[in-house]
């Protein structure tokens, strides 16, 4: 397994015995399909497993084309069957099979041993017949692929591997995040112990974000990216009072681990209101409970961020929430609005941030739903300031170069002269 990047929270819900993850989302690096309760019995074994599948298969020639690749993401694993999944004991190991849509089946082995067990293979397979889903497939029948893990955990323990595994056989990918399970669990009580996988430790030399370089061989998710640009605006019933449009990026520290997240616009709600005094900007999604950004008037004259306050479901279920109402960021004139195209940072606390990228606000006087004059950060001022000082700096360079040729040159001439 190799990993690939810190794993986005707030897409699976944690799962003792086995319940329904959220649906997969079209903001997603790649098609995620989700948790399979792993959980065959909860008596047994316990824990959740996000998976998702992308598979290639070779597409039918046609009478003047030639055959081709084609690719098939596995989105939605339901409806979703169990059969042959068998609580394990001193004989048999504990194995989790799961069956869904048409012909796929998934099925993952786990033997034990004295004091340890080990996750022993991981088995995919898919059916080719299947027209729905492999439309002109070359090849028909079921294909299975075979991985195998070899990795030994004490018996007692939680295996836990937030990190995004990759693992490649022939032409399947499968992606597992949020691996938390515990397949003998012992006396039915589960662990409260958990093993790491290696992927989660996080190297205290190396900063958490640094594996972006996915070393997977094929399509994995790329460095993050700067988000995408929301356009948000609040109404108070009397056209626009409040305007704004930025890229938004959560980085929350836990555990001295570092988790980005990218805002979607597109899967993400707004709403608000406007007083005199004070401005409120709320956002909300699916794991995002609300992320209130507060703006306040200060000296009759200029308006800043004061607040933010958020509260979101990360991946293993906890709620993560925080405020700051003593904050003073995006500061401009009222009448004015406030621009920053450069990435800017507003420390919320010391394990929250948010990044922001070309951003505009005008949280009061907006007139006629547009946005007033702006005032930009110094950060986007920064090379305007520059320019003029490095014009003015080689300009005096020149003017002392010439000075001293001159005076050299008058030098040599007087030489000249007193030497004839
Ligand atoms: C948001 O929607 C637009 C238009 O539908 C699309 O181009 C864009 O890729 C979407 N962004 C994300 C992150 O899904
Ligand atoms: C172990 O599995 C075999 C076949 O799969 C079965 O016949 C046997 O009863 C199982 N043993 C126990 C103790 O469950
Ligand atoms: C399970 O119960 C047995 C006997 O009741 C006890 O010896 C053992 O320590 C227990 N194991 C755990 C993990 O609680
Ligand atoms: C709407 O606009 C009118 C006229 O500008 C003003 O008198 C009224 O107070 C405004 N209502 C709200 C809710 O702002
Ligand atoms: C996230 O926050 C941590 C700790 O404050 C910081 O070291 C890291 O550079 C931040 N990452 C990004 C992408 O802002
Ligand atoms: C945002 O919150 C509203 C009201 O609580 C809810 O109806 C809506 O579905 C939420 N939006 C998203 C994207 O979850
Ligand atoms: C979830 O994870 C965070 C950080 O990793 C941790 O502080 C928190 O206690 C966890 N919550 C649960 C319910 O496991
Ligand atoms: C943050 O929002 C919550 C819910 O709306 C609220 O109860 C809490 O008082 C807010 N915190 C601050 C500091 O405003
Ligand atoms: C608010 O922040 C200012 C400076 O940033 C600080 O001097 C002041 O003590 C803070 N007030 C509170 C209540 O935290």
């Amino acid at each position: 397994m190799t990993r690939a990047e810190v794993p986005i929270p707030g897409f699976c819900s944690v799962v003792v015995g086995g319940q329904r993850c959220s649906r997969p989302r079209a903001s997603e690096p790649f098609p995620r399909s989700c948790c399979s309760p792993a959980a065959a019995a909860a008596s047994c074994a316990a824990g959740s497993w996000c998976a998702s599948v992308s598979l290639r298969f070779r597409a039918r020639g046609s009478f003047c084309s030639a055959s081709s690749w084609k690719t098939v993401s596995i989105s939605d694993l339901r409806p979703v069957t169990y059969d042959g999944s068998i609580c394990g004991n001193d004989q048999n190991g504990t194995k989790i099979a799961v069956q869904f849509r048409s012909g796929f089946s998934w099925t993952v082995s786990f033997t034990k041993e004295a004091s340890t067990y080990s996750i022993g293979s991981i088995l995919f397979s898919y059916n080719m017949s299947d027209s729905t889903t492999f439309p002109d497939a070359k090849e028909k029948g079921i294909v299975t692929v075979n991985d195998s893990v070899a990795i030994k955990i004490p018996l007692d323990d939680i295996f836990r591997c937030n990190s995004l595994s990759v693992l490649k056989e022939n032409n399947v990918l499968q992606y597992f995040w949020d691996v938390h399970i515990q397949p003998f669990v012992q006396n039915g009580t589960v662990s409260t112990k958990e093993f790491v996988c290696d992927e989660d430790k996080t190297p205290t030399t190396l900063a958490p974000i640094i594996h972006t370089t996915a070393p997977s061989p094929t399509t994995t998710p790329a460095a993050k990216e700067k988000p995408e640009v929301g356009n948000y605006s609040v109404n108070n019933g009397n056209g626009t009072c409040l305007l704004a449009s930025m890229g938004l990026q959560l980085n929350i520290t836990q555990d001295k681990v570092a988790s980005v997240i990218n805002i979607n616009p597109n899967t993400t709600d707004f709403t608000g209101n406007c007083h005199t005094e004070t401005a409120l900007l709320r956002l909300n999604s699916s794991t995002i409970r609300y992320l209130d950004f507060v703006f306040a008037v200060k000296n009759e004259n200029r308006f800043y961020l004061k607040e933010v306050n958020i509260s979101m479901r990360l991946v293993n279920g906890s709620v993560f929430s925080i405020a700051n109402n003593n904050l003073s960021y995006w500061d401009a004139p009222l009448g004015s609005s406030y621009m920053c195209n450069k990435e800017q940072t507003v420390s919320v606390s010391g394990t929250f941030q948010i990044n922001t990228f070309d951003l505009r606000v005008q949280p009061f006087s907006v007139k006629e739903g547009k946005y007033s004059t702006a005032e930009e950060c110094s950060a986007d001022s920064d090379l305007n300031f520059l320019i003029p000082v490095a014009v003015g700096v080689a300009l005096g360079f020149l003017i002392i170069v010439v000075f001293i040729s001159y005076m050299i040159g008058r030098r040599k001439s007087r030489t000249g002269y007193q030497s004839v």
